[in-house]
């Protein structure tokens, strides 16, 4: 019997319309549109404003979208999974509301927790159920709310984070398409670098961790930074290495967007010259689980059949990963 594959079939994003602009920001904080868009490449990020406005409301203006395009009834839809750290609230999970949300009533749902990563875990793991043949139609989403949890007197996050939401439709296929390989990693020991101090089940929500800013998400940038670097090159090597790719035979870098010189330094190491890369993080920021189908979505219409693509990501747990798709349409 042929191999099945998970081959993505239709990718869409959505973005909040408000626009937290570095002119704003230094409003807010001591910086200055030089600083950001030198160290990061950042120029705007969008910003999810109103009452009652979680990351589920964007992973579903994502999903509705993308099962209008692909002319999906949301019935047929099996599994949806969302990568996410800002869910609307602990617990359920923002899945199970873009799932209600959008009409999906026959799919179970559950989200991934991998920060930066987690589309490529929710990705991978989306392609399982494909593989193993029990699944037809699956959705993976890539949503968060950043601004829920940056700490807008900390000058060396909020200039750093945006909200944003992606969704891909998975289907098999028997051609030779769709996601080939995937390598995913994993150190707790990085937590101390890159974490959310209160809000958890060890350090649970009281009057002193709120006064503490404790809250919000936490970084030591310049250690992330280096980590980033070094990892996500060698990830994205190693994926290559073992189906025998070269820069010459890729087509697109997909890079988590989270700094530009991060993303530079990257496809310089993998030998893909900038003009196959990527990029979108001078409009959005770091949207989290979102940057990487946020890409894929604004490049779709540049995207041919048979395109070998790497993604790439690095975030928060420490959680790292690369996989290897070949694209599966042209422009439509
Ligand atoms: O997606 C999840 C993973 N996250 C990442 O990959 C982010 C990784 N880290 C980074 O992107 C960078 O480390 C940052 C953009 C966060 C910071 O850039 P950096 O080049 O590593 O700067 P730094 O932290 O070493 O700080 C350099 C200086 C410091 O001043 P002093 O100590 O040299 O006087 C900072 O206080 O820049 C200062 N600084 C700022 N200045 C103006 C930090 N933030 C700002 C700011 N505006 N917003």
């Amino acid at each position: 019997m042929d191999k099945i594959r998970a081959m993505i079939t239709g990718v869409q994003g959505y973005v909040p319309e408000y626009r937290l602009t570095n002119k704003e920001l230094e409003s807010l904080v001591e910086t200055n549109d030089e600083w950001i868009v030198s160290r990061t490449g950042i120029k705007e990020r969008r910003i999810l404003k109103g009452e009652n406005q979680g990351t589920s409301v964007m992973g579903a203006a994502a999903v509705k979208g993308l099962l209008e395009k692909t002319g999906t009834d949301p019935m047929d839809i099996e599994l949806i999974i969302c990568a996410t750290v800002t869910p609307d609230m602990p617990f359920p999970a923002a899945a199970n509301l873009i799932a209600d949300q959008v009409g999906a009533k026959k799919s179970y749902s559950f989200d991934v927790s991998a920060a930066c990563s987690g589309f490529l875990y929710a990705l991978q793991l989306g392609s399982q159920f494909i593989q193993s043949g029990t699944h037809k139609k699956v959705i993976v989403v890539g949503a968060d709310k950043m601004s829920a949890i940056v700490d807008y007197q900390d000058r060396t996050t909020c200039i750093l984070f945006g909200d944003g939401a992606g969704a891909v439709l998975l289907e098999p296929t028997t051609e030779e398409l769709g996601v080939m390989d995937a390598i995913l990693k994993a150190d707790g020991a990085g937590a101390p670098y890159l974490h959310m101090k209160a809000g958890g089940s060890r350090k649970p929500a009281t009057a002193e961790t709120l006064a503490a800013r404790e809250h919000f998400a936490y970084q030591e940038g310049s250690t992330v930074f280096k980590f980033a670097v070094t990892n996500m090159a060698e990830v994205s090597a190693e994926v290559m290495e073992r189906n025998n790719l070269t820069g010459d035979d890729i087509a697109w870098l997909v890079p988590h967007q989270a700094n530009k010189r991060i993303i530079d330094a990257t496809a310089n190491r993998m030998g893909i010259g900038s003009s196959k890369v990527m990029m979108n993080i001078e409009r959005y920021g770091n949207t989290t689980a979102g940057t990487i189908p946020l890409c894929l979505w604004e490049y779709e219409s540049q995207l041919k059949k048979g395109d070998n693509l790497i993604l790439a990501a690095f975030g928060g747990g420490f959680t790292w990963g690369s996989i290897y798709l070949k694209w599966g349409y042209d422009p439509k």
